[in-house]
């Protein structure tokens, strides 16, 4: 069967800064959290560090020619801030603003729309030095390089992201210290993740005036939560966790304010909420950024395992190699969920893909069919979201490259394209020569 998308359709990769750039500390390049926190040891699997990655900040034309290759329509990317703010603030950096300046001309010359993403993660350190997102005076500091970059930038570039996931900077960054800057202080978790929204909510008009006429919104990471168990403590743990993961971002964002529930839950004070400040977050964006993996089975740890009811069999369950359960169905629920409850007037699938443990076979080939297969599959459940009149508006597939997969280092490959980490060379995968025939046709063809 044949599955035609729309004309107008975007298909796309992302990738972020600090997975692929490598040259950490070239050209007057700044230190971010994530270079601290990678040349610590015991951080990172096999202390892995960004410094080189794929070395885009010196390939970046060769991977601009394979985009296009590959037919891609759209290219999601971030900024480093670092690169234009070493020290957070004020002083810029020709170097790295010429960097992201001549990428885009070389993506709008290739006839690919770059959506940019202002902050995927990788925050100057001399600004967690001052007390990094805890702090309310970051919000300055991140409207500041808001403006400077889509100053430059706002003539050519009509997408812009204000942030990467607030839910994981905050949890993983300052509650479970996971990711950089490695904190473990929960009230620091909540005060960051408040001051990520501020710091969206001021930069939205900032971006508007720099950039007429652009598109302007932010991406989080969502689930669908499934109680494990038919029990009342598996699914208030559902609710829970859906609070957690989805409604703390995405009720405030849409004029809703923090739920309830959760701020009850969370028995903190939320002292650093001032008056005004969830007018700010709540201006309206023009989309809503997805990036969606897995569902999230919801077990309670507030009885014992024995006197809770046994778990739901879920029939012949499928994991990539990160151990994330491949539920393409928990896609279009969550996407009918978000027009029901929040209807963003578009969205974009801003991530979505899978590791696993690709070789490269003797005749120099990789094949991905496990990839493809799940590429496959979520965009069957787009289709369908399409078709309910959800505004579905694009799709950019995690990731371009095979690249620095956080604190699991290089041992997870998300890539359509395989990178030898020896000679950095690049290798499209089957699933990246497959999703240029879906991409050239628009459209799907999938059994039955
Ligand atoms: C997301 C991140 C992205 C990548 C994927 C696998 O949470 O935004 O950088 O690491 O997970």
């Amino acid at each position: 069967m044949n599955l035609f998308f729309p004309k107008d359709f975007l298909w796309g990769a992302a990738t972020a800064s600090y997975q692929i750039e490598g040259a950490w500390d070239k050209d007057g390049k700044g230190e971010s959290i994530w270079d601290r926190f990678s040349h610590s040891p015991g951080n990172v699997d096999n202390s892995d560090t960004g410094d080189v990655a794929c070395d885009h900040y010196h390939r970046w034309r060769e991977d601009v020619t394979l985009m296009k290759e590959l037919g891609l329509k759209a290219y999601r990317l971030s900024v480093a801030w670092p690169r234009i703010l070493p020290a957070g603030r004020r002083q810029v950096n020709q170097a790295g603003i010429d960097f992201y300046s001549r990428l885009v001309d070389a993506l709008l010359e290739a006839g690919i729309e770059p959506f940019m993403t202002l902050y995927h993660w990788d925050l100057p350190q001399a600004l967690e030095d001052q007390g990094g997102w805890p702090e309310r005076g970051i919000s300055g500091a991140y409207v500041e390089y808001a403006d400077i970059i889509t100053r430059v930038l706002g003539d050519r570039v009509h997408h812009w992201i204000t942030l990467n996931e607030p839910f994981v900077s905050a949890v993983v960054g300052y509650q479970d210290g996971r990711h950089a800057p490695g904190r473990k202080d929960r009230h620091a978790m909540l005060a960051t993740a408040h001051h990520l929204l501020l710091s969206h909510g001021l930069a939205v008009p900032v971006i508007r005036r720099n950039c007429p006429g652009a598109k302007v919104g932010i991406t989080l990471n969502l689930n669908t939560q499934v109680p494990a168990s038919p029990s009342a403590a598996d699914k208030a743990e559902a609710s829970f966790l859906d609070g957690f993961v989805n409604r703390w971002y995405l009720d405030p964002l849409t004029g809703k304010g923090y739920p309830q529930d959760m701020v009850e839950e969370f028995k903190d004070p939320l002292e650093f909420v001032r008056p005004g400040d969830m007018d700010l977050i709540s201006r309206p964006v023009d989309f809503l950024g997805v990036n969606y993996y897995f569902r999230g089975i919801a077990r309670s740890q507030n009885i014992s395992e024995d006197q809770n009811a046994p778990r739901t069999v879920f029939p012949n369950p499928e994991y990539t190699d990160m151990g994330w359960e491949v539920h393409p169905q928990g896609l279009l629920d969550l996407l009918e969920r978000l027009q029901v409850d929040y209807s963003f007037p578009a969205l974009y699938i801003t991530e979505n893909g899978a590791a696993f443990p690709d070789r490269v076979t003797p005749d120099g080939s990789v094949d991905d069919p496990a990839r493809l297969s799940y590429i496959q599959r979520h965009l069957e459940m787009i289709h369908q979201a399409i078709n309910k009149n959800i505004p579905v508006k694009g799709y950019f597939v995690w990731s371009l490259l095979d690249n620095f997969e956080w604190s699991f280092g290089y041992s997870k490959r998300f890539g359509i394209v395989f990178v030898d980490y020896q000679t950095l060379q690049r290798i499209p995968k089957s699933s990246a020569w497959w999703y240029r025939r879906v991409i050239l046709e628009n459209c799907l063809e999938v059994a039955g």
